[in-house]
């Protein structure tokens, strides 16, 4: 296993290109089990999870492959219906083949993810949709399965405990758009990856209005064609790079970035002081000494994103005072807390709630990585630190950020790889 290892203290300077977003890349790989045609999926980033997710495609009989950031995927002997508990557990997303296969083959046999790390992740939502479009689901030995002879569209709420979820919206749309009749998802994720899949499926036939709003109004067609995508920016990789030239006290542009999909991150950056440089596709931060502390609460999407907490964290803690942190998503997703405190940061954790006390620097420690974006906020941290950082269990890392490291060094960090 390797540990990453940053020597701390450069302010990083230069030009970065942010690569295509995982969360999108995920689902839309998943939708193309709705079609036998073939389809072309493009600005791919190369990751640990996107090979899960074309592993998982190939189990289920499809062709797939990546090469240079474009996916083909074609028919294959797309038979199986079956997703795999060895494979599945690996990575929650997989869960969203769920919706693909009822769509096509009218049934599905899927493993229930199970939880992780950051907390209780149920599927109470995905089942109560599909449900509702009149699919039969039972729990058998760990597996969802799932039988729809007659999809037929519904009106279904969506909402949950904590708001709308992504992959649900994601699972009942994939359904729903090979359904009989016309379905109303009231409460569906407004997130950017999700819109970005529903104009994929609407490129290979689908009709579905209303992606991007809490309301999505889906007309179910008889069956969908290949097409060919290109996958958004990854909002959360350049939120990382964007607190990576704050915490450093550096000057970075970040190129392929939608600013429009940054709001709530950028609006609590300026409110700490910082510069934020906007054009369409790029993003430059710049800071003036050290920023002022400001409290934040993740919310699903337009509001601060849980994705972006850690990272958030770690800025916090070398501000000028006191941030209160406030999970509403995951409220026990404070894994990196007494990872950031063992390296001078002070935070204590109340319930949902972190206040962070920022301490003047921050230095190197050997940390624990516990899952990917705890990964991230402790780079950010060790970016910042004076002496040197080992992360270990780095492969989280690797789940969701393509070629980090080389693109830290490009801006001028000292950071490199070690074998444990
Ligand atoms: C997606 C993202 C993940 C992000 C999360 C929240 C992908 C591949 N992953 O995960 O990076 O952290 O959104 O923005 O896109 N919930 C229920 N019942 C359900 C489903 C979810 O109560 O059936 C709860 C969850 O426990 C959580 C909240 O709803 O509290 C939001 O979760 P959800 O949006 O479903 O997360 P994912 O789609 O799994």
């Amino acid at each position: 296993m390797d540990k990453l290892i940053i020597e701390g203290g450069v302010k990083l300077k230069g030009e970065v290109t942010v690569s295509g977003a995982k969360n999108a890349v995920l689902p839309i790989l998943a939708a193309t089990l709705l079609t036998d045609d073939t389809c072309i999926i493009k600005g791919v980033p190369n990751l640990r999870d996107t090979n899960t997710m074309l592993k998982i495609l190939r189990s289920l009989g499809k062709n797939a492959e990546l090469d240079k950031g474009i996916i083909r995927v074609e028919a294959g002997k797309f038979t199986n219906f079956i997703a795999d508990y060895k494979l599945v557990s690996t990575m929650r997303a997989s869960f969203c083949v769920l919706g693909p296969l009822l769509g096509k083959l009218k049934k599905a046999k899927v493993s229930l993810p199970g939880g992780c790390v950051i907390g209780v992740r149920p599927v109470d939502l995905h089942i109560k949709g599909l449900k509702a479009l009149g699919t039969d689901i039972s729990i058998e030995g760990g597996y969802v399965v799932a039988k729809a002879t007659n999809l037929k569209g519904a009106h279904m709420y969506l909402g949950g405990a904590y708001g709308s979820s992504v992959l649900a919206t994601d699972n009942v749309m994939m359904a729903a758009v090979l359904a009989k009749g016309k379905t109303v998802i009231e409460s569906a994720a407004c997130e950017p990856e999700v819109t970005n899949l529903a104009d994929f499926l609407i490129k290979m036939g689908a009709k579905i209005k209303g992606h991007g709003t809490p309301i999505i109004e889906i007309e179910g067609v008889k069956h969908l064609h290949g097409a060919e995508h290109g996958i958004i920016p990854d909002r959360i990789e350049a939120g990382t790079l964007m607190i990576a030239s704050l915490i450093t006290h550096g000057d970075i542009l970040i190129k392929n970035v939608f600013a429009a999909h940054q709001g709530a991150v950028i609006d609590k950056l300026e409110e700490a002081g910082a510069k934020v440089i906007k054009t369409d596709s790029s993003l430059r931060l710049r800071s003036k000494g050290r920023l002022r502390p400001v409290n934040i609460t993740t919310l699903p999407y337009p509001g601060f994103p849980t994705d972006m907490q850690a990272q958030m964290m770690s800025l916090m803690s070398v501000t000028l005072g006191i941030s209160v942190i406030t999970e509403k998503i995951y409220p026990d997703r404070f894994m990196h807390v007494s990872e950031l405190d063992r390296m001078g940061a002070r935070i204590q954790r109340e319930g949902p709630h972190a206040i962070v006390e920022g301490v003047k620097e921050l230095s190197g420690a050997p940390v624990m990585a516990s899952d990917l974006r705890a990964s991230a906020g402790l780079v950010l941290a060790g970016l910042a630190a004076r002496g040197k950082t080992a992360i270990s269990r780095i492969y989280h890392l690797e789940r969701g950020y393509e070629n980090i490291e080389e693109k830290l060094r490009n801006l001028g960090a000292r950071i490199w790889r070690e074998k444990e």
